[in-house]
């Protein structure tokens, strides 16, 4: 087992796979379900910004999109159990089938109307998404190092929200300027692992005018894969002056979510939701 330097194990190998199989069989061990407690954030988001700017199919761009799963959940309305269900025990079909029966699912269901787009350094995952339909188009870049060509540019023109599981922690405050260079002023919803100190981010986005409110609540994202795993994490969230006790210390990750808005139109459910709470 490999760790990187933050004392997460590495998981690499499976998000450059042809198809999710070895990622949902790879997580659901460990019962990674943050994209799920996710979902309801981000369908709020999404049906306030329709409502705020009067935009009937808002572009909604995925950091770190893999193969497209929070896509999958809020176009298909389906769940994290329902994917894991999906996904695992079918080593026997061919990679044809599986994309053939989750075309068959986008083309059945429906969930939220949005237009989906990913970003991601993972071009087989990309690829996946893009077949079956789950995104509806696909940036494959590394924003972080890289600026993005004129096409990417073309593609993320019109992003009205930025949304990530998972990414942050990775990918940062140098992608995220990118896209509100590219874009003009999206809403913003990232569930961050507090492991992650946010603050370089929300500074970056406040020099773009943006306004980040953190929720006090926490949302589980995975078990530890092993004592060695949690005591690595454990070192980090010292190191970054976070308390771990009650939380981290009794075996899973846990994540923050942050929204950020333009300061002068900011998302107003969570916005006015955080300022009664903090003016009380
Ligand atoms: C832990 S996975 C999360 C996937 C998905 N959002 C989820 O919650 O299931 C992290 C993803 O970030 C992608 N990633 C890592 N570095 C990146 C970068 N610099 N730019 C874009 N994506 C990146 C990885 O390829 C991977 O798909």
């Amino acid at each position: 087992m490999r760790f990187d330097a933050t004392g997460k194990v590495t998981l690499d190998h499976i998000y450059t796979q042809a198809d999710p199989r070895a990622y949902f069989s790879a997580l659901r061990g460990l019962e990674y379900h943050i994209p799920q407690l996710a979902k309801p954030y981000f369908a709020t988001l999404i049906e306030d910004y329709r409502a705020a700017r009067q935009v009937d199919v808002p572009q909604v761009l995925d950091i770190g999109s893999s193969y497209g799963i929070n896509a999958a959940l809020l176009r298909c309305d389906v769940t994290m159990d329902d994917l894991y269900d999906r996904y695992c025990d079918i080593d026997s079909h061919s990679r044809a089938a599986v994309v053939a029966r989750d075309r068959e699912l986008v083309r059945s269901r429906t969930g939220s109307r949005a237009r989906f787009v990913g970003l991601d350094i993972s071009q087989p995952a990309l690829a996946y998404a893009r077949e079956t339909g789950f995104l509806d188009d696909a940036v494959h870049a590394d924003l972080e190092r890289d600026d993005p060509t004129a096409e990417q540019l073309a593609q993320l023109a019109n992003t009205d929200l930025v949304i990530s599981t998972g990414s942050l922690g990775y990918v940062g405050a140098n992608t995220l300027s990118k896209v509100v260079a590219a874009s003009g002023s999206p809403w913003m919803a990232h569930f961050v692992l507090r492991m992650f100190p946010f603050d370089s981010i929300e500074e970056s986005l406040a020099g773009l005018g943006y306004e980040t409110v953190r929720l006090d609540q926490v949302f589980r994202q995975r078990r530890f894969i092993s004592h060695e795993e949690q005591s690595r994490v454990l070192d980090t969230l010292s190191g970054v002056g976070v308390d771990p006790s009650g939380l981290e210390t009794d075996g899973w990750l846990y994540a923050q979510l942050h929204v950020s808005g333009p300061r002068d139109s900011t998302p107003p459910r969570f916005f006015d939701a955080f300022h009664q709470a903090n003016s009380r």
